[in-house]
C-alpha cells in the first residue's frame, strides 16, 4: 500500500492511496462539513456538501469520493466553497419540506446543525412544496418523504450492515424517493427486520420512530407549556 504526502489547507499531511480526502483532513483535524457521509458506510458522493477546491484546477471535488494523491494541494476553506456549500444546503431545504418548528428531530437533526454552521439564514430559492406522500404503515417507525434529503444512508446500512436491503430508491430528479421492497408500504414489508439501523442515521427527521421523538421533546422545558394546553385542549 502506498503512502502519499500532500497538503491540506497549507499543512503537510500523509495518506494511504486508498483514503479519501475526507478520512486524511479529519484524522488531521481539518474539519469538512458532511451530510451524506457516514463513518462505516460506503461513500456515494451524493449530497456534494464536502467539496473542495484541489490547486491549479478550476474544478470542485467531493472530499468524500476523492482519493488522495501524491503532492496534492487541497483547499477545504475558501469564499467559493463557503458560497457554493451554502448554495447546495439552501436547494435541499427549498426542495422538500424542512420546516423545524414541526418536525419531530428539531434540536436533534444535522441538516438543521448543518445550517447553523455554514450560516444559512434564509433560503434564495422558490420552495418546490411537492406532495410528498407520509408512509406510518410500519408498528414502530414512520417515513416522511418530505424531510427526506435522499443521502441513502438508510439504503447502504440497511444493505450492507444489516444485509436486509429493504431500501432503494425509485424515480429521478425531484421525484426520487426511497422505497421499501418493490415500492410496497412500510409495514408490509416482507425483508425488512424492524432494527430500526436506518432510523438511527437517518441526518433528519425523515425516518423516526413513532412517539419517542415527540417523548423526548416533551422532557425539553420549553415544550412544558404547548404539552399543557394540548392537554386542556384534549380535556372533555
Ligand atoms: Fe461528500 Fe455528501 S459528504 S458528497
Amino acid at each position: 500500500m502506498r503512502i502519499y504526502t500532500l497538503r491540506i489547507d497549507g499543512r503537510d499531511v500523509s495518506g494511504r492511496e486508498d483514503e479519501t480526502i475526507l478520512t486524511v483532513a479529519r484524522q488531521n483535524g481539518i474539519d469538512i462539513p458532511t451530510l451524506c457521509h457516514l463513518d462505516g458506510l460506503a461513500e456515494r458522493g451524493a449530497c456534494r456538501l464536502c467539496i473542495v477546491e484541489l490547486q491549479g484546477s478550476p474544478k470542485l471535488y467531493a472530499a468524500c469520493v476523492t482519493l488522495v494523491k501524491q503532492d496534492m494541494d487541497v483547499i477545504t476553506d475558501s469564499p467559493r466553497i463557503r458560497d457554493y456549500r451554502r448554495k447546495i444546503l439552501e436547494l435541499i431545504f427549498a426542495e422538500r419540506n424542512h420546516v423545524c418548528s414541526v418536525c419531530v428531530v428539531n434540536g436533534n437533526c444535522e441538516l438543521q446543525n448543518l445550517a447553523v454552521k455554514l450560516g444559512m439564514t434564509h433560503v434564495r430559492y422558490d420552495y418546490l412544496n411537492l406532495p410528498h406522500p407520509v408512509d406510518a404503515s410500519h408498528p414502530r417507525f414512520s417515513l416522511d418523504h418530505n424531510r427526506c434529503v435522499l443521502c441513502m444512508r438508510c439504503i447502504r446500512v440497511c444493505k450492507d450492515i444489516e444485509g436486509a436491503h429493504t431500501w432503494d430508491i425509485a424515480g429521478r430528479g425531484i421525484h426520487a424517493r426511497i422505497i421499501s421492497d418493490l415500492n410496497q408500504p412500510w409495514g408490509e414489508s416482507e425483508t425488512c427486520t424492524g432494527c430500526g439501523k436506518c432510523v438511527q442515521v437517518c441526518p433528519t427527521g425523515a425516518l423516526s420512530e413513532k412517539g419517542k421523538s415527540v417523548a423526548e421533546m416533551t422532557k425539553r422545558p420549553e415544550f412544558l407549556p404547548y404539552l399543557q394546553m394540548m392537554r386542556k385542549e384534549a380535556e372533555p
